[in-house]
C-alpha cells in the first residue's frame, strides 16, 4: 500500500551503501577479492551514486596480509586515489578493532587515527556484546580525527534483548557522539515485523538519529525486510552488486532499487551504471569463486527455525568432523540455545559465536555440560569481555570463571599501551612505515610474515598461490582443505607466539590451517619423551575428546605438571589441544601423577589414556 507521500513530487531519498567491496566477498569468496580487481572497477563504483562503499575492515584486513601478500594499509590509499566522490566506509570491532581480542586505548586511537589519515570516512563501530564501554574509544577516537561515526546495534532475538533495550542502547551511543545509528543483523534474522517495531520506536525516541540497515539473505528475508525498514523510518540499507549478493551476502542491490522505486522511493541510483558494474564481477567470478562455495543452497531456512548463522552451523559441523562426531550435529544444535542461555544470550557474531559455539561442542562431547571449560568461556564468565547482555547465574559464573576474579570494569582498563611495546618487537629493518605496526599489533604471526616476504627481492619471494581451493579465509564458513606448502610456509613463520587469549576468532573453517600455524613448538626445555610402550597399571586420565595432547601451554613454558607431583582436584595436569582450543586437563580427584603415557605434541584419540595416576 502506497503512502500518500510518496504521491508528492520529490520522493524521499533512500541511500545504498554497497558492500561488495568488503562484506559481500567476505561472505561469499572468502574474502579473496584483491586490490587490482578492486582498482578495476572502481572509478565505476565511484560513479554509480551510492551513499557509501565498504570496502575496509572486517576480514579485509588479515586476509590480505596472510593469503594475498597485499598491505592493507596501501589497498585503502589505492581505492581512495579513484573514488574521490563516494565516501569509503568500513567495519571495526569496537576495542577489538579487527582481530579478536580487547586492544589497549592506544593501539585503538592510532588506528583510526591513520585509518582516517589514509582515506576512510565512516565507521561502523560495534560491539558482540552490545556493551558500550567497549564502543566508547573508538567512537571518541573517530570523532576526534574527523570521521563520521556509526553507532551499531548487533541484532539478536532473546528474553533481554527487548526494543525497550535497543532504544537505551542507541541512546547511550548518541550519548557518545555518533553521526548514525546501523542496525546490524549479521544472521540474517531480523523479520521484517520486528524492524518495523524497533525502528519506529527508535525513530519516535532518537528523531534526527539516521537509521542504517545492514542484513544477509542467508534466511531470505532481508528484501522484505529492507522495505520494511524503510517505511519506518531507515535511510539507508546495504546492498551488494547482484552477482555479489543474496546467499550468505547481502540483497540485490539492483533488485532493492526497483522495490524502493516502486513504493515512491528515489535512490539515486542509474540500474545501467549498476548493470555495467554486474556484468564485471560475473566475469571475474569464474577466477575467484572457491569452488567449494558454489554447492551453497540459496536459502539456508534453518536459520528460521534456531536462529544460528549459516556460518557458525558449518563451523560446528567441521568442528564436530574433526572428532569424528558428525551425527552429535542435532544434539550440539539442541545445546546451543541452552548455552548461550546460561551465558547470558550474547548476540551471536565474531568472537562470542566462537565462545559459545565450541562450548557447546564440549557440553554434548564431554558428556557433562562445563565439565570442560575453554579458556575463552572462562574468561567470557568473567567479564573480560564486556558484560553479558543478561548476568550468569552467580553459581554457574563461580563454576566457568575458575580460578579467575571476576572484573566489573570497563576491560580496556586493565590493558597497558601497546604500541611501544610492539615497535620494540618487530625487527626494526622490517618497518617501513607506522601503519606496519599497527598491523603487527593486530596480527601479530600474520604481519611478521608478510613483512619477511616483503622484505625479500621480488623474484625471491614465494609466489601467491593462484587456486583459491587451496586455502581458508578466517570467518570463511566453507570446509577446511589440506593446507598447501605455502600455508605450512607460513605456518613455520607463524609458530612464533601462542596467543591463547586471541586464538579463537578465526572461524572452524579454518581450522587446518589456523591450527598449524598457531601449534606450539616442543618445550625448548627438554620435555621428557614417554612412550605409551608400557600399559599403565593404576587409574588413568583419558582424553575427553580427539585432539593434541601438549604438557606445557607455549614454546618455552614450563611442564604443567612432572611425574611424582602431587596434585589437587580440580588442577591441571596437561592439555589437549581441539576445535583452536587450549583445553587443560584438570585431575578429577587429589592425585600423585605416576606416569605420562603421550609424548608432548602427539594426536589423540577420544578415551586414549594419557596420564596414569595414583588417588590419594
Ligand atoms: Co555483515
Amino acid at each position: 500500500m502506497k503512502q500518500d507521500s510518496t504521491k508528492k513530487t520529490a520522493r524521499p531519498r533512500i541511500r545504498i551503501t554497497d558492500t561488495t567491496l568488503r562484506d559481500a566477498h567476505q561472505s561469499l569468496w572468502a574474502t579473496r577479492l584483491r586490490t587490482d580487481d578492486i582498482l578495476a572497477i572502481a572509478e565505476k563504483i565511484d560513479n554509480a551514486g551510492y551513499y557509501s562503499l565498504e570496502c575496509w575492515g572486517g576480514a579485509t584486513f588479515d586476509v590480505c596480509m596472510r593469503f594475498l601478500r597485499e598491505n592493507p594499509w596501501e589497498r585503502l590509499r589505492q581505492i581512495k586515489a579513484v573514488c574521490k566522490k563516494t565516501p569509503l566506509q568500513m567495519l571495526l570491532r569496537g576495542q577489538n578493532i579487527l582481530g579478536y581480542k580487547h586492544y589497549p586505548d592506544d593501539v585503538v586511537e592510532r588506528f583510526v587515527a591513520l585509518a582516517c589519515e589514509n582515506g576512510m570516512d565512516i565507521f561502523r563501530v560495534f560491539d558482540a556484546l552490545n556493551d558500550p564501554r567497549n564502543l566508547e574509544k573508538a567512537i571518541a577516537s573517530v570523532k576526534k580525527y574527523g570521521g563520521h561515526a556509526q553507532g551499531t546495534i548487533s541484532y539478536t532475538t532473546s528474553p533481554v534483548h527487548t526494543v525497550a533495550a535497543y532504544v537505551k542502547l542507541a541512546k547511550e551511543q548518541v550519548a557518545m557522539g555518533i553521526d548514525s545509528l546501523a542496525i546490524k543483523d549479521m544472521a540474517g534474522i531480523l523479520t521484517p515485523g520486528a524492524a518495523r517495531e524497533l525502528i519506529s520506536a527508535l525513530v519516535k525516541e532518537l528523531p534526527d538519529m539516521p537509521i542504517q540497515v545492514h542484513s544477509h539473505m542467508t534466511s531470505g528475508m532481508a528484501a522484505a525486510m529492507y522495505l520494511a525498514a524503510v517505511e519506518s523510518g531507515a535511510g539507508c540499507v546495504d546492498c551488494a552488486i547482484s552477482t555479489m549478493s543474496s546467499f550468505s551476502s547481502q540483497p540485490p542491490c539492483e533488485s532493492i532499487v526497483t522495490i524502493l522505486e516502486s513504493e515512491g522511493y528515489d535512490t539515486g541510483l542509474d540500474q545501467e551504471k549498476l548493470a555495467e558494474i554486474n556484468a564485471y564481477f560475473r566475469e571475474l567470478k569464474k577466477t575467484r569463486q572457491p569452488l567449494s562455495t558454489q554447492k551453497v543452497e540459496p536459502v539456508d531456512a534453518g536459520v528460521l527455525v534456531h536462529a544460528i548463522p549459516g556460518g557458525m552451523i558449518s563451523n560446528l559441523r567441521s568442528q564436530l568432523a574433526q572428532q569424528d562426531a558428525l551425527d552429535r550435529l542435532p544434539e550440539v544444535l539442541a545445546e546451543l540455545p541452552k548455552t548461550r542461555a546460561d551465558m547470558g544470550y550474547p548476540p551471536l557474531v565474531t568472537p562470542t559465536s566462537q565462545i559459545v559455539g565450541v562450548q557447546s561442542v564440549l557440553n554434548v562431547l564431554s558428556g557433562k555440560r562445563y565439565s570442560m571449560v575453554t579458556d575463552e568461556t572462562k574468561h567470557y564468565a568473567a567479564g573480560y569481555y564486556g558484560r553479558t547482555p543478561a548476568p550468569i547465574e552467580k553459581k554457574l559464573q563461580k563454576k566457568l570463571m575458575g580460578d579467575l576474579k571476576p572484573i566489573t570494569c570497563r576491560p580496556a582498563d586493565l590493558l597497558k599501551p601497546g604500541l611501544a611495546a610492539a615497535a620494540a618487537e618487530i625487527p626494526s629493518k622490517l618497518i617501513q612505515k607506522e601503519e606496519d605496526i599497527l598491523s603487527y599489533c593486530l596480527f601479530p604471526e600474520v604481519a611478521l610474515g608478510y613483512f619477511k616476504w616483503r622484505a625479500q627481492p621480488a623474484d625471491q619471494r614465494d609466489p601467491i598461490p593462484a587456486d583459491l581451493e587451496q586455502q581458508t579465509a578466517p570467518e570463511a564458513a566453507v570446509p577446511a582443505p589440506e593446507p598447501n606448502a605455502e600455508e605450512r610456509r607460513l605456518a613455520d613463520i607463524g609458530a612464533l607466539v601462542v596467543e591463547l587469549f586471541g586464538k579463537i576468532g578465526v572461524s572452524a573453517g579454518s581450522v587446518a590451517t589456523v591450527k598449524r600455524a598457531e601449534t606450539p613448538a616442543p618445550a625448548s626445555a627438554p620435555v621428557e619423551e614417554k612412550k605409551a610402550d608400557t600399559a599403565p597399571t593404576g587409574p588413568t586420565i583419558n582424553a575427553p575428546f580427539n585432539g593434541t595432547f601438549y604438557r606445557s601451554d607455549g614454546p618455552g613454558k614450563p611442564q604443567i605438571a612432572k611425574e611424582g607431583d602431587q596434585i589437587a582436584k580440580g588442577a591441571p595436569l596437561c592439555i589437549v589441544e581441539a576445535m583452536k582450543m587450549f583445553n587443560p586437563i584438570h585431575a578429577d580427584k587429589a592425585l600423585t601423577v605416576v606416569k605420562f603415557l603421550v609424548e608432548h605434541g602427539s594426536v589423540v584419540q577420544k578415551g586414549q589414556p594419557l596420564v596414569e595416576v595414583q588417588y590419594v
